[in-house]
């Protein structure tokens, strides 16, 4: 019986893990006042085509997941905890999504440039509305809050599993 995630959810979770890892600190970093031009602008470029591929590819991955849920957590994992992962999961993918739709609404509706959609020649789906470009940039600045703790919360809880209970809940995540 299959106990862990596919390779393809595996693959999947640690691409997106790790450019959301890169793009946090880039992301605070490249708003700091008094930078070289140049590492802002660089800083920039990373942070937001990233976060669109962030984006498209959790939407393959709600769209994976759905083809193929992953099995169930091991009987040794106490219900509630189990229910505590659930609700971590899904908030983790509600908040991705939340951080980059504010993000990519931020800049388009802020008319700034969006290298990786702008060279595609995809369209712009939104106008040039300065004070929809604002709104959304207050969501992106609260909404980070909750991700870096939630992202910290998922990383001690994995961590947990893998060195302190070894019960084979990391390994579902990174064997398979
Ligand atoms: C995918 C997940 C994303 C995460 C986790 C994330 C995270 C962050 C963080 C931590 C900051 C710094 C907040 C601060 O201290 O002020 C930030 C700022 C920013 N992010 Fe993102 N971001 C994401 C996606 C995006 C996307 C897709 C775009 C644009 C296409 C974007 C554009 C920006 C911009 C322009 C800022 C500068 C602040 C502002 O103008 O509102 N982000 N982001
Ligand atoms: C060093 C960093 C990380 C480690 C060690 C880690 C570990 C894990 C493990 C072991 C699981 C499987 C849990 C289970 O079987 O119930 C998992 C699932 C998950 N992780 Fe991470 N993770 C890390 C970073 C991240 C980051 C940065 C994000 C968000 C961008 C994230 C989002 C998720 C999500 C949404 C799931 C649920 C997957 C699903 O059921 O579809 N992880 N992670």
């Amino acid at each position: 019986m299959q106990t862990g995630y596919t390779a393809t959810a595996r693959a999947l979770h640690w691409i997106v893990a790790l450019i959301v890892l890169g793009m946090i600190p880039a992301g605070k970093i490249m708003v700091e006042e008094g930078l070289p031009r140049g590492l802002q602008d660089a800083l920039f470029l990373f942070h937001k085509n990233a976060g669109v591929i962030v984006l498209v590819l959790m939407i393959v991955r709600l769209v994976w997941r759905w083809l193929n849920p992953p099995p169930p957590l091991p009987a040794s994992v106490p219900e509630w905890q189990a229910r505590a992962a659930h609700l971590t999961h899904v908030l983790l993918y509600a908040l991705i999504f939340v951080m980059a739709v504010s993000g990519y609404v931020r800049v388009v509706a802020g008319g700034f440039p969006l290298e990786l959609t702008d060279a595609l020649g995809l369209p712009r789906l939104l106008p040039k509305v300065e004070s929809l470009g604002n709104a959304a940039s207050t969501v992106h600045y609260l909404a980070h809050y909750a991700v870096i703790a939630l992202i910290a919360l998922h990383i001690g809880a994995a961590l947990f599993h893998g060195i302190v209970r070894r019960d084979g809940v990391f390994g579902r995540m990174w064997r398979g």
